[in-house]
């Protein structure tokens, strides 16, 4: 298993872990602009919710954050199953409400066109913003399925190289065609986050620390020149 691990004693300490790091990564940015990209999951929702909660929502300086999306599910960006849609309503709504909008810096996934065409999309998004290098994302948060699967990277599925941004058919996980950041991009990252909680991912943690960490997704992230942080509950951590 790669990476530092820490184990919290429940689902809102590692949300507060979460929460205080990003505070410290945003103040301490050099550049003026800092990227991160966003999962979907009950688990990293539990990190935006906070994000836009006191005294978070007031302490870190959104106007240099530009938020993106680590997956999407390709349904309408108002079906009540779009991470666009619930990283909106969770993060964005209540810090609009507040003035300290952050939505101007909300570089979602489109839906709008072919799963493949909405891949090419959103590389054109990174290629823009990053001026067309390879992006090089100061954060990404991620969940972890209890299949190992993380952003919607699958077992058993081809995740080819030379990709910024994968399709994805036949997700195991509804909706069955999803939109992904590929393990190239993930592992481009400074930093990248785990936050995974809950007896459900017990399993898949114990495997990925066995001596043969099988070739699950989540195990396939290991940022090149960044940090790679777990953050977990006791539940999650104790052996599968
Ligand atoms: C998605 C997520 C997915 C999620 C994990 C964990 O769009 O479904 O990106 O990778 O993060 O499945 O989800 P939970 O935290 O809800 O278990």
């Amino acid at each position: 298993m790669h990476g530092e691990v820490l184990v919290l004693a429940e689902p809102d300490a590692v949300a507060l872990e979460a929460v205080r790091r990003l505070a410290s990564l945003v103040d301490q940015n050099p550049r003026g602009r800092f990227s991160v990209a966003l999962s979907g999951g009950s688990t990293p929702q539990r990190l935006y919710r906070l994000m836009a909660t006191p005294p978070w929502n007031e302490r870190i300086n959104w106007s240099g954050v530009h938020f993106f999306l680590a997956d999407e599910r390709h349904l309408p960006l108002d079906h009540a199953d779009s991470n666009c849609r619930m990283i909106r309503e969770t993060l964005f709504d209540p810090l609009h409400e507040l003035g300290l909008s952050g939505m101007g810096h909300f570089h979602p996934m489109s839906t709008a066109e072919a799963v493949e065409a909405c891949a090419q999309s959103y590389e054109t998004v990174l290629r823009e913003f990053f001026s067309g290098q390879p992006p090089c994302l100061d954060l990404v948060i991620l969940g972890m399925g209890p299949d190992g699967h993380t952003a919607s990277l699958f077992p058993g599925h081809e995740h080819p190289h030379g990709h910024w941004v994968l399709p994805v058919h036949a997700s195991p996980k509804p909706p069955p065609e999803r939109l992904t950041l590929s393990l190239d991009i993930i592992n481009r990252a400074r930093h990248v986050w785990f936050l995974a909680t809950g007896a459900d991912k017990s399993q898949a943690l114990a495997e990925l620390r066995g001596a043969k960490a099988p070739l699950l997704p989540a195990n396939q992230v290991c940022p090149r020149g960044g940090q790679l942080l777990w953050l977990v509950d006791e539940a999650a951590w104790r052996a599968g």
